[in-house]
């Protein structure tokens, strides 16, 4: 599959756990189970999606777009975080999980949009189907780490892209 189409069912995937969740009364305890699901879902497709998506675009393109996208998911994380605490001390979790909801899809409507259509412009079809290679194996690897590592990555892939993989290098260094 190329990497338009896997990022498209991911993205129906968190949508319909957004759905599910605000549809909850107050008193479900499944919402800890589906608010531990959509970050499970949220947080490896962001940082996949940053490292071989918009990495590869905004070093052959211009930033502007993506850049936006960038800072739009370190508001949705940081709306998933209150959302967290929101929910493990049944404080009114709803109005955050309704403000996930929204900016989510505000988010991958501008993403399915406007970067999809800057990518084909850019991407051949096999490149295409390589990064969405790329994209799977590392959504797995992001997925078996804890939150420090996660972290650091989210914060490298803001940097210019040919710094990249040399402040990945270092990261890597310090932690062996
Ligand atoms: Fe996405
Ligand atoms: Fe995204």
């Amino acid at each position: 599959m190329d990497i338009y189409s896997i990022l498209k069912d991911d993205h129906e995937e968190v949508k319909s756990l957004l759905n599910e969740l605000i549809a909850l009364n107050d008193d479900d305890s499944y919402r800890a189970v589906l608010v531990t699901q959509i970050e499970q879902a949220l947080v490896p497709h962001a940082r996949a999606e940053e490292s071989v998506f918009y990495n590869s675009i905004r070093a052959v393109s211009d930033q502007t777009e993506v850049m936006h996208s960038f800072k739009e998911h370190m508001e949705a994380e940081t709306l998933l975080r209150g959302l967290q605490f929101k929910e493990g001390v049944k404080m009114d979790w709803k109005s955050t999980a309704i403000k996930l909801k929204d900016a989510l899809e505000h988010h991958i409507r501008e993403e399915e949009g406007k970067i999809f259509s800057e990518a084909r412009k850019i991407f051949s079809d096999e490149e295409a189907r390589m990064m969405g290679e790329a994209f799977q194996s590392l959504k797995e690897q992001v997925s078996d780490q804890g939150v420090m590592k996660n972290s650091f990555d989210m914060v490298v892939n803001l940097m210019p892209p040919r710094f990249v993989e040399k402040i990945r290098n270092l990261g890597d260094e310090k932690r062996v």
